[in-house]
């Protein structure tokens, strides 16, 4: 488990993979020998939030759902906001590089074009979904968290509650990471060994990086943000009986 008087360079050490998760906040390479706390205060981060979701992507078994759900939903969804942002803007765009490359090398592009395109129809998928989150969801559980704190547009916001409430979300809410695994297996199973196997094998571990922290994600959606506004849509709808 990192604590907050560990190195910030040990723990990226220890799992070379959290530096995506530190990059989204805000916190740049070049932390020399200072500790996780120094970090944190150096750069204006909550060092409890950040070790929360540190612990939680690094040990799937590490999942304190209650002291998660003692942070405020907009810090919640500002982490998730910027995870979506990688994932649009670096991760899916990156693979996509790749494999542009991984066709262009070989002499019959027709197999990878299949590959190729699965994942653009998965890529369609992934960005319809973290669409509906950026522009319904998170400011809807943002309005709830304001109703809830202040007090402000109750009416509205319980209106919005009986129209479409977490528990709706938490229902339509599809398994986006499984498929990114069966893109993997298929080009595991499928693609003829012509290829640039380094480009492939490249491929496929930005495919089973980028599955584990989506699946992270998720589980941040649904096992921390949903419950915290699930428990405020009660006490909101309590009060207009
Ligand atoms: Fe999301
Ligand atoms: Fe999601």
């Amino acid at each position: 488990m990192f604590t907050s008087r560990m190195k910030l360079a040990e723990v990226v050490q220890a799992n070379f993979n959290t530096l995506s998760v530190i990059n989204r906040f805000g916190i740049k390479l070049g932390f020399g020998d200072f500790s996780v706390h120094k970090v944190c205060e150096a750069n204006g981060v909550n060092v409890d939030f950040f070790l929360e979701i540190l612990n939680a992507f690094h040990d799937k078994n590490y999942f304190p759902q209650e002291q998660l759900q003692s942070f405020s939903v907009a810090e919640i969804v500002s982490y998730l906001r910027k995870t979506h942002q990688d994932y649009m803007y670096q991760n899916i765009p990156h693979v996509e590089m790749l494999l542009e490359q991984l066709e262009v090398d070989c002499s019959k592009p027709d197999e990878i074009k299949l590959v190729h395109n699965f994942f653009n129809e998965y890529k369609d998928e992934l960005f319809k979904h973290l669409l509906w989150e950026d522009d319904k969801i998170f400011p809807y559980a943002q309005s709830v968290e304001h109703a809830y704190i202040n007090g402000s547009n109750v009416k509205q916001i319980v209106e919005a509650i009986r129209a479409y409430p977490m528990s709706n979300f938490l229902d339509e809410h599809d398994d986006i990471e499984s498929k990114l695994n069966d893109i993997n297996i298929l080009f595991v199973k499928y693609l003829p060994p012509v290829y640039n196997q380094h480009l492939c094998i490249r491929i496929l571990r930005e495919f089973s990086i980028l599955e584990q922290d989506i699946n992270n994600h998720s589980r941040i959606e649904e096992k921390v943000l949903a419950p915290k506004v699930i428990k405020m849509e009660k006490f909101l709808l309590k009060q207009h009986e």
